[in-house]
């Protein structure tokens, strides 16, 4: 259960038209269909909850200072609220959505599958272009478009911005890959769950070869299919390393799952570590330390234009014309963007003491929602799905 606001409206242009397909609708849930947990406690390790707060007896009231120490006084639980909003916002790779806000709804990712849905045209194709020419750290002497979905980048033009992305630095040619990275696993579920047949009775959603191709093939894209799925990897790799490191955050005796049932909950949490801790077992991390290294003014301002490009491209996604692309594009840059706070992040993870609930690193249930399915449900599936396209055009 994904907290989301799919109403948002676009901050950087209005003539967003939001397509009329049926395939792009997004049901949201009843609340009554929510489990307990979340409808009466999601508030207790989730710390937007006190960002969303401005009037201080409202939020006695509601009783949702549960978290805070209550042996501070008044005046300093204030302040160190307020204290741990700032400092948790200098952490964040992405604008969230606001739980609060009354647009704000539940969707059950599993009954809203991230699908082929038609949505292409002019409105996709300003996302993906705003996305790479104006977030990537192009300059402007690269004439090339960035955007792998430009058809008139011609050769020597790919030889010139291959020679430029080679002399960026770590740092600015990573945040490509990952862009790319992204980019190709969304089309990789697209050519696996595209929309084969579409009759009176009955829609059936398969694997589609030729979109494959037509994305990945070394011909067809002369060379850069390959270097597309690479970056799949390369994004993996990244999101691997922040569930690994990520563990003794949810090791916490105070961490808990609140599905609304203790049992379940000691359960869920147990399945949880296990699979975090499958993740160690993988030998070649990927060393978030040989990012922003160097000198400390220069990697810190760097840092921060880094966060910034980022925080704008989930600020693009709330400019996406089809709901159920939306939903997906959010969910997997706040992924992503999660991951890059709990590999960048200054705060200690690896030993958390048990008891910090305020000053510590910190994450809110949409954050977690959003780690775990981007990870689980759409990079490792790209890279399963990848395998069966392996195996496909084997056999053609
Ligand atoms: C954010 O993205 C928009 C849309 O691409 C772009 O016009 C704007 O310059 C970007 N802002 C920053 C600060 O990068
Ligand atoms: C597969 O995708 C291509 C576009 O890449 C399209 O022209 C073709 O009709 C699709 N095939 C099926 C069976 O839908
Ligand atoms: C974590 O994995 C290691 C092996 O990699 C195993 O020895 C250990 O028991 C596991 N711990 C938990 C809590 O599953």
């Amino acid at each position: 259960y994904y907290n989301v606001n799919l109403r948002k409206p676009c901050p950087f242009w209005t003539d967003v038209s939001l397509c009329g397909i049926s395939d792009c609708a997004v049901k949201p849930c009843e609340r009554n269909e929510l489990p307990p947990g979340i409808k009466m406690e999601s508030y207790k390790y989730s710390e937007e909850a006190y960002a969303a707060i401005n009037d201080p007896e409202d939020c006695e009231k509601a009783e949702k200072l549960g978290a805070v120490d209550e042996f501070l006084s008044e005046d300093a639980r204030w302040a160190l609220l307020d204290w741990s909003k700032h400092d948790d916002s200098s952490d964040n790779f992405c604008e969230a959505d606001d739980e609060q806000s009354p647009d704000a709804e539940y969707v059950d990712l599993l009954l809203n599958p991230e699908r082929f849905t038609g949505y292409k045209g002019p409105g996709a194709w300003k996302i993906w272009y705003s996305i790479y020419e104006e977030n990537c750290f192009k300059p402007r002497t690269i004439n090339r478009p960035l955007n792998p979905l430009a058809s008139d980048r011609g050769e020597n033009e790919g030889r010139i911005f291959y020679n430029w992305l080679e002399g960026l630095c770590v740092e600015k040619r990573a945040f490509y890959r990952l862009i790319s990275g992204l980019h190709a696993s969304i089309n990789i579920h697209l050519s696996t769950r595209y929309l084969l047949q579409d009759n009176w009775f009955e829609k059936k959603w398969g694997p589609n070869i030729t979109e494959f191709q037509r994305r990945f093939d070394v011909l067809l894209t002369k060379g850069e299919g390959p270097r597309r799925l690479k970056n799949l990897y390369f994004i993996y790799l990244i999101e691997l390393r922040a569930l690994s490191k990520v563990l003794p955050y949810f090791d916490r005796s105070g961490f808990k799952l609140y599905t609304g049932s203790e049992t379940q909950d000691a359960e869920n949490k147990k399945l949880l570590l296990e699979v975090l801790n499958l993740t160690k077992s993988f030998p070649l991390h990927f060393d978030e330390n040989s990012l922003f290294a160097g000198n400390r003014k220069e990697a810190a301002k760097l840092k921060e234009e880094f966060r910034l490009h980022f925080r704008n491209i989930s600020r693009i996604m709330d400019c996406v014309g089809c709901f159920k692309c939306r939903l997906w594009g959010k969910l997997q840059t706040q992924g992503l963007g999660t991951a890059l706070k709990i590999l960048f992040s200054e705060k200690q993870i690896e030993k958390l003491p048990e008891t910090s609930s305020t000053h510590g690193f910190k994450l809110t249930r949409q954050e977690i929602v959003a780690l775990l399915n981007a990870f689980g449900s759409r990079i490792s599936t790209s890279v399963n799905e990848l395998q069966n396209f392996r195996e496909l055009l084997q056999r053609v």
